[in-house]
């Protein structure tokens, strides 16, 4: 029997998470745990590449990982760990800046295009430098797939090129990763301007639905996003993206195809439309934070543990393997 499949993925935990974490990447998880080997991390060293307060960083370490396990990752299934507990994770990153990795390569990251914005000079180099920790994150576990919202597979090309590079120069030591994304839903829409990526680190909380949030808030917000001219509900992401972008919503967190929504959408207003998106999300926020509010913070210390313990084992055959071939062994 060929051996299972692995999957990495991870999500900082900065800002409140939100549905497009959920719908982009961690549905696909709890999916794909029925099938694969899969290792979930908490990448709080991407997380401070921006600034943190630190007593806020230590409690959303936290809330990640419940966020995991309510979502319906199971501990019992795959690994989920802390990035910071294994120091694999930083020493490959540095090995990655020295060995496979070009300055021209991170010039080219949108992402960090993005976030950098008109401050590129006075940003972190963590920021700058944060893919090439991603790549080695991913590939210490030999990783098959990595699924992610769309705004990551940029940055798991790189990893790609930096496998190919290392192993160019030492012999096959990394395997070559794939990046998975949903065919709708890699990348939610901001609910007041859908031109913008929905972004757990949005200063205005309004463009977001946080999975956190009160289920009444979020009703609210559903009923305050923007919808575009005309009044017919149809899915057209060219000419009507705010409604591409809801009924998108609708069909994930509501279980529906967006087909089928349409047509039963058919001859009603965006009012009506909005107000059964807001039932849909309330529902699944109810149900998702009861899951959430059952689970201690000392269950969590518990599992990380656990599952520090499982992955470090696999990274430290991986990291001495480096260490050899580079000549530091
Ligand atoms: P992060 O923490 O920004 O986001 C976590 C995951 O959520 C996805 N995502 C979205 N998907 C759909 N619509 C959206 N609006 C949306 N916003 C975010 C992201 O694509 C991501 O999958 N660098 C990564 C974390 C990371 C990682 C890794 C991921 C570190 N190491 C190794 C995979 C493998 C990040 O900052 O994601």
């Amino acid at each position: 029997m060929p051996a299972q499949k692995i999957i990495f993925s991870g999500i900082q935990p900065s800002g409140r998470l939100n549905i497009g974490n959920y719908i982009g990447a961690i549905s696909q998880w709890v999916e794909m745990q029925k099938n694969y080997n899969c290792i979930f991390s908490v990448v709080d060293y991407h997380a401070i590449t921006v600034k943190q307060d630190p007593e806020e960083l230590r409690k959303r370490i936290i809330e990640v990982t419940k966020i995991y396990l309510a979502a319906g990752i199971d501990p019992e299934k795959s690994v989920i760990f802390q990035q910071s507990a294994i120091p694999a994770h930083t020493e490959l990153a540095w090995i990655f800046n020295c060995y496979g990795t070009h300055i021209a390569d991170l010039n080219k990251m949108t992402q960090f295009k993005d976030k950098s914005g008109k401050n590129q000079e006075s940003v972190s180099v963590g920021l700058y430098d944060y893919p090439v920790l991603m790549a080695a994150d991913i590939l210490l576990y030999d990783t098959d797939i990595v699924p992610v919202g769309e705004d990551q597979v940029q940055h798991v090309e790189l990893a790609r090129d930096i496998a190919r590079r290392f192993n160019n120069e030492f012999g096959e030591t990394f395997k070559i990763p794939q990046s998975v994304i949903r065919k709708e839903g890699a990348r939610i829409m901001s609910l007041l301007d859908p031109a913008k990526k929905m972004s757990k680190s949005d200063v205005n909380q309004n463009n977001c639905l946080a999975l956190l949030d009160a289920p009444e808030v979020a009703r609210k917000k559903i009923m305050r996003a923007v919808t575009d001219s005309g009044s017919e509900i149809s899915y057209d992401l060219k000419n009507k993206p705010a409604l591409a972008n809801l009924l998108t919503i609708y069909a994930q967190l509501g279980n529906r195809e967006i087909k089928r929504l349409v047509k039963d959408n058919s001859g009603r207003g965006y009012g009506d439309f909005k107000k059964d998106l807001a039932d849909v999300v309330v529902k699944f926020l109810e149900d998702f934070q009861k899951k959430y509010n059952k689970i201690s913070d000392n269950d969590v210390k518990t599992i990380l543990e656990n599952g520090r313990q499982r992955a470090e084992e696999i990274a430290q055959v991986k990291l001495e393997q480096v260490r050899k071939l580079i000549g530091v062994r």
